[in-house]
This record gives C-alpha cells, structure tokens and sequence, in this order.
C-alpha cells in the first residue's frame, strides 16, 4: 500500500500564474509517463520538475533564491561565506596559476564575492569558468557579474563541458543535492523501486521490483552499514553520483574540490530511526516531504550520503582533503579575518553581520547540518578550514 501524495498542512497556496505554470510542468511529465506505459522513477520524476527545458524548477524562470523565492543558500546569506572560501582557495589558485571552475552558481552571488575577495588577496584566478546546466540561471549570473564586477568580467566564463587537466579549484554548493535520486522500499524478501504514476488528475506513488543496478546499490549499502534495512524501510539512493563525480575528477589533473551541502555519514544516513529517507522540498521557506505536488514551482532535493561520495572520489584517485561542518570550515578557514573591522562597523551593520554568521555557523542553522568535503588530486596543500575536527574517519 503506498501513502497518496497529499499537501502538507501550512504550506502556502501558490499563486494563479504559478499554478498555471505548474500544470504544464504536470501535463510535460504526464506525457513521459504514459510515453513510458504507466510509470517513470523519482529520479526521472526530479529530473523533469527540476530541469525539463524552459518549464523545470530550475530551467524556468521562478525566483527560487532569497527572501521572495523558496530557499536561501550560505552565498546567499552572506558574503563571509565566499570570502573565506576565497580565503581557503587562494593558495592554490596561486601556487599552480591556476583557475577556478563553480559548478551550479545558482544567482552568481558566490561568484561575484569570491572575484572581490581573490582580487583584495592578489590571488585573481587566470579563469572562472560556470557550469550551470540552467539557461535562464545563466544569463541571471552573467546579469550579475557585468553589473556587480565588470571589472573582473573578462574572467569569467560559461561552459558547457569540462575542460581536460584542469589545475585550480572546483566548487559546488548545495549541487550534489539537487540530483535526482532513485527511492526504494525494502521487504522481507526483496528491494522495491518507489516510481511515479498518474491518476484522476494528480501524480501518485507506485512500486515496482527494482532493477539489477538499484538492488545491487541496496545490497551494497546493507553490507557496508553491516545489516539489513528493516522490513518497510524506505530511502534514497543517488545513482548519478558517481558518475558525475568520475567525469569532474577525471578532468582534473591538480587540485582540490569543495563539496558543500547537507548531509552525513552513511551509517546516519541509514540509521534505523530514518526509515522515510532524506528527501526534501522547499516552498517558500518551507520544507516538507511532498515531492509528487506543486511540480515546477518547489525544489525537491535530497540531503547527501558522504560516505558515497568518499568512495566515488576514491575510485577515481582521488583524496580527501578533509570533512567538516559548514561552521568549522569557517572558523578554521578564517572568519576572524572577515571580524577584524567588526568595531568600526555601524550599529545596524554589526547587527546584520552577527545575524549572519549565525545563521551560517549555529548548530540549529546552517552550521552543523551543512558539511563541507574537500577532494585533492596531486600535489596541493590541504587547506587550513580541514585543520580541525575533520570527521573524514567517520565515513
Ligand atoms: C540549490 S541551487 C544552488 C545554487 C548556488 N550554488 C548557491 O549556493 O546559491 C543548485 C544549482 O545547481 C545547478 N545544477 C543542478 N544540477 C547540476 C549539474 N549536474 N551541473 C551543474 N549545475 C547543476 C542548478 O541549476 C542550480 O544552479
């Protein structure tokens, strides 16, 4: 028996024109259901709402970042954010003369605060090159960079492939938990897939017998934490990953990578008390577990199993550089610098600072659930944020 799609209680109604939107994105993902017989995967049912051209969540034209949108993201909040980032990426950047490429750059925000700071510490990039799978957020990031730092233009670049040897940094936040993933259910004697279908006017949750690659990724997931998933555990599992994490570090010939989002260890990820999974979706500012509504108009991402990408990068010949929380990585990676003119700050001003830097680092916020992993290829020194409290033994 599986649950009906149902809209969480509080979320805000959605506006005609989105609404109207939003049934096009349903009638879009309605065709590849019946295109398919009468079922497509979560993960092809994200793949649509979130990217299906010119409709998508992200390929359309909603607002999705900031106070008027559905989220808010650390480059968001604050620009301390990419500072310190830049702070932690100069070394590098110098020492190979190299670039810098930022996977999904959302509004351009990192971008743009990451040029400043990197201009201020003589460490420019030679190259800041964009892979943003999203034509309308790309032209919103070029719209911000020729009017917040024409200056530092020239630099930067939009691309549509990796480039081969890359020495520099790469950065993605809050990217590996916007691909789409694959839902199971486990029985006493098999692994179902949690698919999508259509009935009387809205989507609903369906289930087939997994295929051979998402039962073997199950299987590998109970012998790794040790024991069977109870009977009617339900989770996720991001199938893409790997694949995407080979292409990025195949084309990396010296470097490091930093990996923020949410998430944790695998033995979290699984644990027995999380047995609904870790997808989430967001609505104007608010978060529930209700992807099958509102398609086209609310984000739908899943919180990320670090263990997987630990191996992944492995495979690859990769290392990890370190694992730690958003707040660490801050504090180790130079937040005081960010406070030394604290005190010649104006009241007002000092109030916002401290707001956000609460909301980057507090425990409750963005601080503990968000995690950064670094992955080094060659020789590069490991940056300073991973100094403390690196959790990487834990993977
Ligand atoms: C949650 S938003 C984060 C945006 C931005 N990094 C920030 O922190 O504000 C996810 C971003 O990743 C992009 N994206 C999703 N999948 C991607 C992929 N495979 N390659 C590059 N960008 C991707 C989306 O279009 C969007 O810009």
């Amino acid at each position: 028996m599986q649950p009906e799609p149902h809209i969480p209680e509080g979320l805000p109604v959605p506006d005609a024109t989105s609404l109207e939107h939003s049934d096009r994105v349903a009638a879009f993902i309605r065709a590849r259901i019946d295109a398919a017989g009468d079922l497509i995967s979560m993960a092809e049912f994200m793949q649509h709402a979130l990217y299906a051209p010119g409709l998508g969540y992200y390929t359309a034209g909603s607002v999705k970042f900031g106070e008027s949108g559905d989220f808010v993201t650390a480059p968001e909040i604050s620009p301390v954010f990419g500072r310190v980032l830049a702070q932690q990426s100069a070394a590098t950047i110098s020492t190979l003369n190299g670039g810098i490429i930022e996977f999904g750059a959302g509004s351009g925000a990192l971008a743009v605060t990451m040029l400043k700071k990197l201009a201020e510490l003589d460490a420019l990039p030679a190259s800041y090159r964009i892979l943003e799978v999203s034509p309308e957020l790309c032209e919103r990031q070029q719209r911000k960079i020729m009017t917040e730092i024409p200056e530092f233009a020239s630099v930067v670049s939009w691309i549509d492939a990796l480039p081969v040897k890359f020495r520099g940094v790469v950065i993605a936040n809050e990217v590996l938990d916007a691909l789409p993933v694959e839902r199971f259910v486990r029985t006493a004697d098999e692994v179902l897939q949690l698919c999508v279908g259509y009935r009387d006017g809205q989507f609903v949750y369906r289930t087939r017998i997994a295929g051979e690659r998402l039962l073997q990724q199950v299987l590998e997931i109970e012998a790794r934490i040790g024991h069977r998933l109870a009977d009617g555990y339900a989770s996720e599992v991001s199938l893409g990953l790997q694949g995407w994490l080979a292409e990025l570090l195949s084309a990396i010939d010296t470097g490091i990578v930093f990996l923020f989002d949410y998430g944790v260890t695998r033995q979290e990820y699984y644990a027995l008390e999380r047995d609904q999974g870790w997808l989430r979706c967001h609505f104007r500012h608010h978060a529930h577990n209700e992807p099958l509504i509102y398609a086209g108009i609310q984000d739908i991402t899943a919180w990320v199993d670090f263990s997987a990408v630990a191996e992944a990068a492995f495979e690859q010949g990769a290392e990890i550089a370190g694992f730690v929380t958003q707040a660490l990585f801050l504090m180790n990676g130079g937040l005081e610098n960010e406070l030394a003119a604290f005190d010649s700050l104006t009241d007002v001003e000092q109030l916002e600072l401290s707001r956000q830097i609460k909301l980057l680092t507090l425990p409750s916020e963005m601080g503990e659930n968000f995690k950064c992993m670094g992955l080094c290829k060659g020789a590069v020194a490991v940056p300073d944020a991973f100094g403390f409290g690196d959790r990487a033994h834990n993977l």
